[in-house]
């Protein structure tokens, strides 16, 4: 049975950096707190009027196609992995399509947060090991500067606006998506979300008034889970494919705090210069963390490398992937 192997990848940032320096004018924060406690220095946000993920995500696409070698009709499949879709409805998968001249194939959606793009890969693998499809872009976007508030310094010094994308094709060389995990659990559900602008509470008055429509984090909480979710999940997927920290090639972790990306790599007995980290340029970009990790880091990337991707995020939802690289 073939496996899907990622052949290219490609990401985007937006030309707005927002510094630490830029944070200490807006809110009560420092860049000693900042870079202590999380590991980021600056982030990119995108600005313009009507512009939401898909167009971030559809720079990575488009960016990605012309990599690969690949016409928009040769697509067969594309998921998008966000918590900021421009609209309610229509999902941003069929928004990036139409930017970037995909039509007829199936598009849709994936919502699980910071942990999207581990999913979307997971979904979109399916339909490469069954035979169904031959070619299944996945791209993670997110615009976070969106749900922001830039009144809250407990959250908004974290987050950056950004997009990655790959591309999955069958392999029969033993390499591509070998194995995955994906898990979830209720329990987190109050502790990182956005309140309103949903089914449970419309946008009101009210709503806004009460800062409903932005991100709200308990920050220790999720911090505690986060450490040790990533790290088991990680450690479940190297144990049950018989992997030692000596045979991962490179970490590919969700960038949400660089205390807890180093617990995980402690814990997988990973060195520090065997992790993928950009933290400090981009912040917590969601779903798009794990993929704008593959593109700094693809030119260091060897065919037949193992990686470990592992994410945590809203839900909760978590998970962790071993790839062997396919170029
Ligand atoms: O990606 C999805 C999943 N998300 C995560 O994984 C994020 C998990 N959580 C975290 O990364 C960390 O909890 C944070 C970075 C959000 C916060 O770090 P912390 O070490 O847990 O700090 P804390 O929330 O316990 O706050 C410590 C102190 C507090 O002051 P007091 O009560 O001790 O006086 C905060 O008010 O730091 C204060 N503080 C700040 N000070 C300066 C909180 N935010 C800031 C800030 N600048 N931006």
């Amino acid at each position: 049975m073939s496996k899907a192997a990622i052949t290219g990848v490609h990401g985007y940032v937006p030309d707005y950096v927002l510094t630490n320096a830029e944070l200490e004018r807006m809110v009560d924060t420092n860049d000693e707190w900042i870079t202590s406690r999380t590991g980021i220095k600056e982030r990119h946000i995108l600005k313009g009027e009507g512009m939401g993920s898909s167009h971030m995500g559809a720079k990575a696409v488009a960016g990605l196609l012309e990599k690969v070698n690949t016409k928009p009709e040769d697509v067969d499949l594309l998921i998008c992995a966000t918590t900021t879709p421009d609209f309610v409805f229509p999902c941003t998968a069929n928004l990036i399509c139409d930017m970037v001249g995909i039509r007829n194939v199936g598009s849709f959606d994936i919502q699980a947060a910071c942990s999207g793009f581990l999913y979307a890969i997971t979904v979109g693998s399916q339909f490469i090991e069954t035979g169904k499809y031959k070619k299944v872009v996945i791209v993670g976007a997110d615009k976070m500067s969106a749900i922001t508030d830039y009144t809250d310094r407990t959250t908004c010094v974290l987050f950056g606006d950004g997009a990655g994308a790959v591309m999955l094709e069958p392999n029969t060389e033993g390499l591509g998506i070998l194995d995955s995990i994906i898990k979830s659990d209720g329990v987190g559900q109050n502790h990182l979300f956005q309140k309103a602008g949903g089914s449970r509470y419309p946008p009101t008055h009210e709503t806004v008034e009460k800062r409903w429509h932005y991100v709200y984090q308990d920050g220790p909480s999720v911090f505690k889970f986060a450490v040790k979710n990533m790290a088991d999940v990680s450690a479940e997927i190297m144990e049950r494919n018989q992997l030692s920290g000596g045979d991962v090639a490179w970490l590919v972790p969700h960038q949400a705090n660089k205390r807890i990306i180093d617990a995980t790599a402690h814990r997988m007995g990973i060195q520090t210069d065997k992790v993928m980290m950009n933290i400090h340029k981009y912040g917590n970009t969601t779903a798009a963390t794990i993929p704008l990790c593959l593109f700094d880091y693809e030119s260091q990337l060897k065919k037949g490398d193992n990686l470990v991707l592992a994410a945590f995020g809203g839900g909760f939802t978590w998970g962790a992937a071993y790839v062997k690289w396919a170029y």
